[in-house]
């Protein structure tokens, strides 16, 4: 009969990710979302994958986000926001949102689904994603599984007809274009759809896989980010109650910012578990025996608090911890091994030191950093609310107001 083997440590965390006999298996009971989709694939078929997709995920894109797209995104996105309550410096909004629909227009592009200007129709595509990401993670879900998954499937269809159907139609016209000679190749758009449908017949992609894959993106690009950044900014609002002053800290030293990021990050893994199943009998170098259909379930949590590593106060939030060399300051938060996050050094960047050319402050810090810039404070009017409708601990809502008492440098008026 099958086992479960539940680990906590940091090593054996780490080596069960980079274990080649260990599948993927957090979205076994989301199959019909995630049939196919990279972070579910195993062996050489995710290697394939990954090789096709990993060219999209390019430092110096990132760079050139980081100072002139997301600061762009976030502006929109924060007025549209505001917008009911009417002027910015009086009202009082809902950052979770916010956040997540500016990395949404960010990773809808990288997906490669074409959205116009009009507002209305870009906050459907939110809703759809937000259904998809509760099917896709429905193993996390509290309430009606069946019900969530069907939604789920519902959803998709939705985004196939109205948003993939002609952005995928106006891919295959310019790749068509360009083998017949007819445009250069620069001239195809730099995304996921365009790579997996250039790609198609060398590699045999079915219909149904590119559809899931690029539906894929836009959700898992946008939720992780913004649950992550709600989380560091409460960090941030707390660690100013303790500390005042250090809003205006956050804001005048960005690398300062950026470890806050990192070690909320390091507490709050964007699923609290990891799951694999083994392919094959097999063994960790820690000892840890499996054999074949055993499943693995590794503490995310537990192994990011690991005290053998963190040290005695692996609880606490300690934005000036050290680490040990090997040891990457948001723990394994981003994963580890051949499936290791695509997008980790956009959503987190790099600590100082370690980007080649562009220093890299990741699209939380940038965003977090303008918030904080613009005056955002948490708001005593509406407290922040948790999402029980997951076991993921997230935020529900989280309303800050943009406090008129602080300039643009954060400094009290
Ligand atoms: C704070 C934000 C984020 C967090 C915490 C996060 C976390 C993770 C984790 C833990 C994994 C590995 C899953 C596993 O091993 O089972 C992963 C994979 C992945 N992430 Fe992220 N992610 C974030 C942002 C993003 C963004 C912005 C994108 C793209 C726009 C992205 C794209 C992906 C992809 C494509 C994979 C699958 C990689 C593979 O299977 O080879 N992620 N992410």
């Amino acid at each position: 009969m099958a086992e479960t083997l539940r680990l906590e440590s940091w090593a054996t965390a780490r080596e069960a990710l980079r274990h080649r006999d260990l599948r993927q298996g957090l979205y076994d009971e989301g199959r019909a979302l995630m049939d196919g989709v990279i972070v579910n694939l195993h062996g050489a078929s995710h290697t394939e994958r990954r090789r096709l997709e990993n060219r999209l995920f390019r430092r110096d894109t990132f760079a050139y986000w980081e100072r002139e797209l997301i600061p762009t995104l976030l502006e929109e996105s924060l007025a549209t926001h505001s917008l009911p309550q009417g002027r910015r410096d009086v009202s009082d909004v809902d950052i979770v949102p916010v956040v997540r629909h500016a990395m949404l227009r960010l990773a809808a592009s990288v997906a490669g689904l074409d959205i116009g200007s009009d507002t209305a129709d870009f906050l459907r595509l939110a809703g759809l994603m937000a259904r998809l990401a509760a099917a896709s993670t429905v193993v996390h879900a509290t309430g009606d599984k069946t019900a969530i998954v069907s939604n789920g499937l519902a959803a998709l269809d939705e985004v196939r007809s109205t948003y993939l159907a002609p952005s995928w139609a106006r891919r295959e016209a310019l790749i068509s274009d360009v083998r017949s000679g007819r445009r250069p190749e620069n001239d195809l758009p730099r995304d996921i759809l365009t790579v997996l449908l250039a790609a198609r017949e060398e590699h045999g992609l079915p219909t149904d896989v590119i559809e899931r894959e690029v539906a894929y993106f836009p959700w898992v690009g946008s939720h992780s980010t913004s649950i992550a950044l709600v989380h560091a900014l409460h960090h941030c609002f707390d660690h100013d109650e303790e500390q005042p002053g250090t809003l205006r800290t956050l804001v005048d030293e960005p690398d300062t910012l950026q470890r806050f990021v990192h070690e909320s990050l390091r507490l709050h893994p964007a699923s609290p578990q990891a799951v694999r199943r083994a392919v094959a009998d097999g063994q960790l170098p820690t000892g840890h025996r499996f054999a074949a259909g055993d499943s693995v379930v590794i503490d995310m949590v537990a192994a990011n608090r690991d005290a053998s590593v963190f040290g005695d106060d692996a609880d606490a939030f300690n934005p000036s911890r050290t680490f040990a060399d090997g040891v990457t300051p948001w723990g394994l938060t981003f994963g580890s091994g051949f499936h290791a996050c695509l997008g980790q050094e956009l959503a987190g960047g790099l600590p100082p030191g370690q980007s080649d050319g562009d220093r890299l402050l990741g699209a939380i810090t940038v965003m977090i950093s303008k918030l904080l810039d613009a005056g955002a404070r948490r708001s005593s009017l509406h407290p922040p609310v948790r999402d029980e409708r997951t076991t993921r601990p997230t935020w529900r809502t989280y309303h800050v107001v943009f406090d008129p008492q602080f300039d643009q440098q954060g400094e009290p008026r």
